[in-house]
């Protein structure tokens, strides 16, 4: 018998395997095309420092991480974000906003292996990078949606938190960044007491261990009610009341489109990973206990590597644990293509974003690659940015056509626009 196997925690994918594999990746690549996301491929060795910069004190511990012949000290990619935002702070610096972008791959961490968890893993990864609107969040957070149900996985639903409730807190009772971070390693993992425990230590009032500690307990389904009493329970916290408002209108739109996506809210909720400043969240199934991915707002990253201050926000999804959840219901799906049609959808107004975000779900499910105008940018302004980018059709969505079921549909190569019916809306782009 030969002494050879695969190392500790990495696999061979046998035929049928490696075509389920295949299959996820398509359609993570298909949800790219849909919403607008342009594919790029990074190195899978960076530097150390890049990558440990904000992993946390957990994934620094497990990386693969050594010196290269020529001395640097260099580590295998443990995630995309970085290296994301190392483009976007150098050679994408320049490039026109929202900047979407969409990557693929293997990546390399020394966890235990156990049931979806690997040492060599995959994920699709996406990232929104340039908007600090609500609706990129919500973007994110329905791409996520739309991933799952394209792979069959109908029943999942989305823990959702903000990390701004939580350092909104300690930030105000003047707990320093690097305390913040311990708290919040163990508050990702469960450690409620342990994180308690350290704020005594740290020597916190008595009135935020207590707002800490009601908060870590408020959590539900029912999100309109848990973040009515997160409000209350942070009331004397400006920055945290603000994460909560942040939330809720992030939370709203995400349940206003057509997808009803199901949303557990936890306020105690923490990711290992340091550079979130905003919304975050991890999709799960039922009867499957680990995070089928995982993501967030992180507005402060790419400014630390050198860059202009850029808002972002982006999720990765496991694929090795999504192969593990089909095969549990034993489902796959096939799906249309047409890549010829890129359009933009422009309401005019904030009320009529929730319109313009189901109008977008219609045309993704008829194929269309689509994207909802993330900048908060006037009508003509995004007609100016769209033209840029390069769309072939701007659908605008003004109150006075809706009232008779309309919208303005803009060829944006010829440069003429007519109203159209919104039920013929999808023959009409696909027409020309
Ligand atoms: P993460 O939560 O560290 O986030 O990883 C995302 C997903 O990758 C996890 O939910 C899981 O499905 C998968 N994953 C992680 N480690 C393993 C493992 N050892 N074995 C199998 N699957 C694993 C990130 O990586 C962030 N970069 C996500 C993000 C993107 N945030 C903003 N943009």
């Amino acid at each position: 018998m030969s002494k050879f196997q695969p190392v500790r925690g990495m696999r061979d994918f046998l035929a049928e395997e490696a075509k389920t594999m295949r299959h996820i990746e398509q359609t993570a690549r298909e949800i790219a095309r849909l919403y607008g996301y342009e594919e790029i491929i990074t190195p899978v060795v960076e530097s150390y420092e890049l990558l440990a910069a904000k992993a946390g004190e957990e994934m620094r511990h497990r990386m693969y991480a050594f010196e290269d012949l020529g001395g640097r000290k260099v580590a295998l990619r443990a995630e995309f974000t970085p290296s994301v935002a190392r483009l976007v702070a150098t050679t994408l610096k320049r490039a026109s906003k929202p900047l979407k972008l969409f990557c693929t791959g293997s990546l390399y961490r020394y966890d235990e292996p156990q049931y979806g968890r690997f040492r060599e893993f995959w994920q699709a990864n996406y990232e929104l990078i340039g908007s600090t609107r609500p609706e990129a969040d919500a973007e994110i957070l329905s791409l996520s949606y739309d991933l799952k149900e394209k792979l069959g996985l109908r029943n999942c639903y989305f823990k959702i938190g903000h990390v701004g409730i939580l350092r909104g807190i300690l930030t105000q009772e003047n707990i320093i960044e690097e305390q913040q971070n311990q708290i919040m390693q163990l508050l990702d993992k469960k450690q409620w007491n342990d994180a308690l425990a350290v704020l005594q230590e740290l020597g916190a009032s008595q009135k935020c261990t207590k707002t800490m500690k009601n908060i870590l307990e408020t959590q539900g389904k029912d999100v309109s009610k848990v973040l009515k009493r997160a409000k209350e329970i942070v009331k004397d916290y400006e920055s945290a009341v603000a994460a909560v408002d942040n939330l809720r209108g992030i939370v709203d739109l995400a349940q206003e489109g057509e997808a009803k996506i199901e949303l557990l809210a936890e306020m105690g909720f923490a990711r290992g990973l340091e550079y979130y400043t905003g919304m975050i969240f991890e999709p799960y199934v039922p009867d499957f206990e680990t995070a089928l991915g995982g993501g967030g707002r992180y507005d402060k990253l790419v400014e630390l590597f050198g860059g202009e201050p850029t808002p972002a926000v982006g999720v990765a999804h496991g694929m090795d644990r999504l192969a593990l959840a089909m095969e549990k219901i034993k489902k796959t799906i096939k799906f249309l293509a047409s890549d010829k049609e890129r359009v933009i959808v422009i309401p005019i107004g904030e009320k009529l974003i929730a319109k313009a975000l189901e109008l977008s779900s219609m045309l993704r499910k008829a194929g269309i690659s689509v994207e909802v105008e993330v900048m908060g940018h006037t009508v003509s302004k995004a007609l100016q940015n769209a033209s840029k980018r390069g769309f072939t059709d701007a659908v605008i969505v003004g109150a006075e056509e809706l009232k008779k079921d309309k919208v303005v549909l803009r060829d944006m190569e010829k440069r003429e626009q007519k109203t159209v019916e919104i039920k013929h809306l999808v023959n009409e782009i696909l027409r020309d």
